[in-house]
């Protein structure tokens, strides 16, 4: 029995809580009606007469020093839950969330997407490594066209057959290939060019392509939807001028220019006085390309366009140096939180 007491001693000097709740399990654990000091209680009829005086007291002593242990591990929760309290100043301002904000190049992308989408096209994406055939053959681009000159393409090593696609013009012919007219789509993504990193061209950049493949397609309906685009995205009073141009895969082909609107067509330093700036390159779908995606150009005809985002973010927000777009600066990025 005193060795009971003893050892119960040296346990109930050691408990210890992690909350209110570990405390109440302690005090059933001992003191419950089968706890362990209770028990001893009861075992208190089976000691002799001698040792009664003794042992009672020593019982009492542990009750009361558990009782005591209860009180001190109570305390200090409390305690530490007033003075938690009393560090919290609810009169303090919030911490401050620093709200992110979208890219210049993906707030471009989403407006050129949401005018044609009011005049009905929808987007559709393309692989960004492509085969010889949809990036150049099938567009119509002859075998000794510069353009695939290992200067401006990244071919792989291993298979000249596959490069990163130089042109989002690429998707129109897996899209061509693949669905029947009516087709009206745009093409949004990233092109790679195998050109020195300056501040007016970069390695990667991003363009627009669209295309329109329906039954009497004509230029006029070329003209009406850029001039549509060209004067929501730039302004009401955006003019805009077709200057004929060559692109294999369009036949007539046209540059369009729209009217500076920095001067207003007067002639500045930013038009270099010619009150025009190139937007984008456009054109008849060549009965050729719709051939190679077995479309017949008997029936159907087309008119296609591709824009670089980068030209139309510098043209609305006057970038100077492209590789601002891909460096990350938030400096940079945080001055278009409001151009969303
Ligand atoms: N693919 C051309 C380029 O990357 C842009 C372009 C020009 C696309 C004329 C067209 C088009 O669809 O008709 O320079």
């Amino acid at each position: 029995m005193f060795e009971k007491i003893k050892s119960i001693h040296k346990e109930i000097e050691q408990l210890s809580a992690k909350n209110i709740e570990d405390i109440e399990l302690l005090r059933i654990k001992y003191l419950s009606k089968k706890g362990i000091i209770t028990e001893l209680f009861n075992d208190f009829k089976n000691v002799t007469q001698e040792e009664r005086k003794e042992v009672g007291k020593l019982l009492n002593e542990l009750k009361n020093s558990l009782q005591e242990k209860i009180n001190i591990l109570k305390n200090s929760f409390e305690n530490s839950q007033e003075s938690d309290k009393s560090e919290l100043d609810l009169t303090l301002p919030a911490n401050f969330i620093m709200g992110g904000s979208r890219h210049p190049l993906s707030v471009t992308r989403s407006k050129i997407v949401e005018i044609f989408s009011r005049i009905g096209f929808t987007v559709a994406e393309g692989p960004e490594i492509e085969d010889d055939w949809h990036n150049f053959s099938a567009l119509n681009f002859p075998e000794e066209h510069p353009a695939r000159d290992m200067q401006d393409t990244f071919f792989i090593n291993k298979n000249p057959d596959i490069a990163l696609r130089t042109h989002t013009s690429s998707v129109q012919i897996r899209v061509m290939e693949t669905e029947k007219p009516p087709i009206r789509k745009l093409f949004p993504g990233r092109v790679y060019r195998n050109e020195a990193i300056s501040s007016r061209s970069h390695c990667f950049f991003h363009q627009v392509e669209g295309l329109y493949i329906d039954k009497d397609v004509s230029f006029a309906d070329l003209k009406q939807a850029l001039l549509y685009f060209a004067k929501e995205m730039f302004g009401a009073d955006t003019k805009i001028r077709l200057r004929p141009s060559y692109f294999p895969f369009t036949e007539p082909s046209a540059e369009m220019d729209i009217s500076c609107f920095l001067c207003e067509g007067k002639g500045c330093p930013f038009c270099k006085y010619t009150g025009w700036v190139e937007i984008l390159g456009c054109g008849m779908v060549d009965p050729e390309v719709l051939k190679n995606c077995n479309i017949d150009s008997k029936i159907y005809s087309g008119y296609a366009f591709g824009m670089g985002i980068e030209r139309i973010t510098n043209l609305k927000y006057r970038v100077k140096d492209i590789r601002m777009f891909s460096e990350n600066d938030i400096r940079f990025l945080k001055q278009f939180q409001s151009a969303v």
